[in-house]
């Protein structure tokens, strides 16, 4: 097992205290066989820890999955506070909704079923209040897509949060390139170039392997 393996489940042990249904979504992906592409405990706990230290009442989530992170989100934000998450697989969505409602969160949470894409412009339009952080996990080639337009669902001091910016290493590698790695790249890059928001990223190691997430503020 690796050191960071390692060190991330003595940290678990003695950090996460996770319930029930959390642990129900991990035992449903796994008899499911899904994608092991959730958050970690000690992710899903930074993410729900941030919320609190941003007093998020409005969070949008760009891709579901299967609601691990959803749930971690809506434990952070209050009764009358709502996490808006985006999922364009219905499988998942499906899973997803199940999950939140044992874990008892339904009520503070909405599953957008469709392409994220066309969603956000819908919520653009509609004018829709804009969100205290925004957590985006969807598909990486869309990345500098979702970032336009989580822009305009923003406000000053809004939180925008990229997963998955690392993906082994590889963010500047100049072989191996994928779309989801183009993706990612641009997002960086696009974060760099934009006047309006302050930005960093973060490598990080766990049981996740080797990979980071970028950290930003709208100005
Ligand atoms: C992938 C996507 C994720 O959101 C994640 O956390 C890990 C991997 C992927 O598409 O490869
Ligand atoms: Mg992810």
């Amino acid at each position: 097992m690796d050191i960071w393996t390692r060190n991330d489940f003595y940290i678990i042990d003695n950090l996460i205290e996770e319930d029930l249904a959390l642990k129900n979504v991990q035992q449903v992906s796994r008899k499911n066989n899904l994608p092991d592409m959730e958050v970690s405990k000690a992710q899903g706990k930074f993410l729900y820890l941030l919320a609190k230290i941003k007093n998020a009442k409005r969070i949008l989530e760009l891709g579901t999955f299967i609601g691990y992170s959803t749930i971690w989100l809506a434990k952070a934000i209050p009764d009358n506070g709502i996490v808006i998450s985006l999922e364009c697989d219905a499988t998942y969505a499906d899973i997803a909704r199940k999950n939140i409602e044992y874990a008892g969160y339904l009520g503070r949470v909405k599953i957008i079923q469709s392409d994220a894409t066309a969603t956000l412009n819908k919520l653009i339009e509609e004018k829709t209040e804009p969100f205290d952080m925004i957590f985006i996990d969807a598909d990486k080639p869309n990345y500098p897509v979702y970032l336009e337009l989580s822009l305009r669902l923003s406000k000053p001091g809004t939180v925008i949060y990229g997963d998955n910016i690392i993906r082994d290493g590889k963010l500047c590698s100049s072989v191996n390139s994928d779309d989801k790695i183009y993706g990612v790249r641009q997002f960086v890059e696009d974060l760099g170039k934009s006047a309006n928001v302050e930005s960093t990223v973060l490598q990080t190691v766990g049981i996740k392997g080797y990979d980071g997430f970028s950290i930003s503020i709208v100005k």
